[in-house]
């Protein structure tokens, strides 16, 4: 027997495009769930925008005001896909609604926003998903097991590396992202909280961290209109950048390992290049996003010289097998989503939290908070 889940997605850009979808698919790829998503509503706050959306994808009603989401009570669970600054004035009206949240990264400005979500939807007993959608990749599920299981030793360093180009042009509008009111930080926010939440999905806990900041296009154009996505607005006029384009940082972990972390959203010829690179006594393992499937893996006990072989994930690595039937048949960037979809609806079918949660949020947004004060301050910042 499949119930009904009443869903709702409030911010209608790239992520909000990306979690309908993820929820269409969800049947396709997981037909015993036992709960099926059913579009109710979608709110965006540019005029017609949530209109086209209920007409591409068949959401029952389209509105301007996310609050009348909250009081819908066909709506059982919400996307929060809307930019970060209300990640939690949404996220805690719709957990105090009684709404199960899958919110977007990276949960609000700072940790003590992430906290007050995740405070909200523990009191209202509801589930809460966050949109760290790479460690959902079967490879790096793949590899936290093999670094779990002691496959490369005893692990000594990480560099975990996030560099992308969506902001280096001169003429990419000045949006949300780059103001500290609506943004809050920078590529702190946007990219290096998936890094936090890589390291300490595959290391453990950071322990102590010290970072550098810049910032490298310090004026950026005003857009006449509405914005989606890493929109141009060339000919606008000229707005000052707030938050960083880059950073810099080392990681201290709990177990003793070492790590760098760095994140830069303003790198020419570089896109989505988001990877790491464990090592240990007697290995490594190497990914890259942009070939999502596929490991680096050095094993063995000849420390030099010792090969690295290229494996294709398959069925027995993390929900490949809910996608394709054999290595090698690539996954791509909205199967993540589909994967995080089906945790969250899992969560709320079974009743207890599957795949990543707001505890994860926090936990990000903490080191991310951590790395702004050793920007400040020049010093190491403990957590
Ligand atoms: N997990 C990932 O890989 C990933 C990737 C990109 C973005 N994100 C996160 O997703 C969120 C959205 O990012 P995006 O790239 O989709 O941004 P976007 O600018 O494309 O979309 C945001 C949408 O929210 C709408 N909006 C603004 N105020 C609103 C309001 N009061 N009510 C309803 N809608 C409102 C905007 O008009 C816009 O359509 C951000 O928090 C971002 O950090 C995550």
């Amino acid at each position: 027997m499949v119930d009904a889940l009443g869903v709702a997605v409030v911010g209608f850009g790239w992520m909000g495009r990306v979690h309908t979808q993820a929820y269409a698919r969800l049947p396709h790829h997981y037909p015993r769930l036992p709960l099926r998503p059913r579009l109710v509503a979608v709110a965006e706050e540019v005029p017609g925008r949530a209109e086209e959306a209920a007409e591409r994808f068949g959401f029952v009603s389209a509105t301007r005001d996310w609050r009348e989401v909250a009081a819908d009570p066909r709506v059982q669970a919400v996307s929060v896909t809307a930019p970060n600054f209300l990640h939690r004035e949404i996220g805690v009206a719709m957990a105090e609604a009684g709404k199960h949240l899958w919110i977007e990264k990276p949960v609000g400005l700072t940790s003590s926003d992430a906290r007050a979500v995740a405070d909200a939807a523990d009191r209202a007993g509801v589930q809460g998903t966050v949109g760290f959608n790479y460690r959902n990749a079967p490879a790096v599920e793949s590899a936290r097991e093999l670094i779990a299981s002691g496959g490369i030793g005893t692990v000594t360093h990480v560099r975990i590396r996030l560099f992308s180009d969506y902001a280096a042009h001169p003429d990419s509008a000045l949006t949300w992202r780059y103001e500290r009111e609506r943004g809050g930080s920078g590529v702190l926010g946007d990219l290096a909280s998936h890094g936090a939440d890589l390291a300490r999905f595959l290391l453990g806990d950071i322990c102590a961290l010290t970072a550098d900041t810049a910032i490298f296009v310090p004026e950026r154009a005003r857009p006449s209109g509405a914005t989606a996505g890493h929109a141009l607005a060339s000919g606008g006029e000229p707005g000052p950048v707030e938050n960083e384009d880059y950073v810099g940082c080392l990681l201290r972990f709990a177990s003793g390992a070492r790590g760098v972390l760095e994140a830069c959203r303003v790198s020419v010829g570089e896109q989505n290049a988001y990877g790491f690179e464990v090592h240990g006594t007697r290995g490594a393992v190497f990914w890259d996003f942009r070939r999502m499937n596929e490991l680096r893996v050095s094993r063995g006990t000849t420390y030099q010289d010792q090969p690295v072989s290229t494996v294709y994930v398959g069925p027995d690595a993390g929900e490949f097998a809910a996608f394709q039937p054999g290595a090698a048949n690539a996954m791509g960037y909205d199967d993540l989503k589909v994967i995080e979809a089906h945790r969250f609806v899992r969560s709320i079918a079974e009743g207890r939290p599957y795949g990543t949660t707001l505890t994860d949020a926090v936990h990000s947004a903490s080191v991310l908070d951590a790395m702004v004060e050793s920007a400040r301050s020049g010093r190491w910042v403990g957590l």
